[in-house]
């Protein structure tokens, strides 16, 4: 399994120092074998991971230059950082990305060999619209993204299930899952109000790979707790 902390605009670096701390030693601890990637702010990156990768949220595709306000590769690579998170929701229609930059983003990372987490998902309109409109809407974010990209992990986050609370059905994760995986061999993250009570549960759908979880990773009691049910299953399949 994978799982992914999105901190978003969330904690400092102190804070996220002490998060470390708890989660590499839950790690350690515990003998963890699945992936576990943590996305602090761009100020909270200075750490020596262990057992945890440390990915950033986002990055401007190129190696450096005259872009003000604007985090480049030669910044992150002071870091050590080698995974990013492309196409998230909130950089869709909050900071309004659009799909060309975002396929920008993901060339230039993918030609630097970065592991990409990579974000699709569909607003409510869309997905009561019916299917083909949600598909075809979901495909229209594969534009300019190498599917057989070997370091992508994919993740699919329905805009209208993160941070609200509200998830889709078992039935429909799977559904939409399963369509995924007749596209790419990656990884299929589920993302969108994963908390304690449904992760357990969520990974265990077909095609699920792991989980992004946003609001409640921001307890690292709760994502070790997450963590925990991740190992759990591996056991129950006999990984
Ligand atoms: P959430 O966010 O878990 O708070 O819904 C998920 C995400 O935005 O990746």
């Amino acid at each position: 399994m994978i799982l992914c902390a999105n901190f978003k605009a969330n904690k400092t670096r102190q804070e996220t120092r002490a998060y470390m701390a708890v989660v590499e030693s839950f790690v350690s601890a515990n003998d963890i074998s699945d992936t576990i990637i943590v996305f602090p702010p761009f100020t909270a990156l200075d750490h020596d991971p262990r057992n945890v990768l440390i990915g950033v949220q986002n990055g401007y595709p190129v190696i450096n230059g005259a872009y003000t306000g604007e985090i480049a590769l030669e910044q992150l690579e002071e870091f050590g950082i080698r995974t990013i998170l492309i196409g998230h929701s909130e950089r869709r229609h909050v900071i309004g990305e659009t799909q060309e930059q975002i396929a920008a983003k993901f060339q230039f990372f993918a030609e630097q060999g970065f592991v990409i987490v990579y974000c699709v998902g569909e607003p409510l309109s869309v997905r009561e619209a019916g299917n083909d409109v949600m598909m075809g809407y979901i495909e229209q974010q594969f534009e300019g993204i190498d599917l057989s990209y070997p370091d992508l992990i994919l993740a699919y986050e329905p805009v209208w299930a993160i941070g609200t609370g509200l998830t889709p059905s078992n039935e429909d994760i799977e559904a939409l899952h399963s369509a995924l995986r007749a596209k790419t061999s990656a990884p299929l993250l589920y993302g969108g109000s994963v908390k304690v009570e449904n992760a357990g549960e969520i990974m265990a759908l077909d095609n699920v790979d792991g989980v992004l979880v946003g609001s409640a990773a921001l307890s690292a009691n709760d994502f070790c707790d997450m963590i925990a049910q991740a190992a759990e299953l591996n056991t129950e399949i006999g990984e």
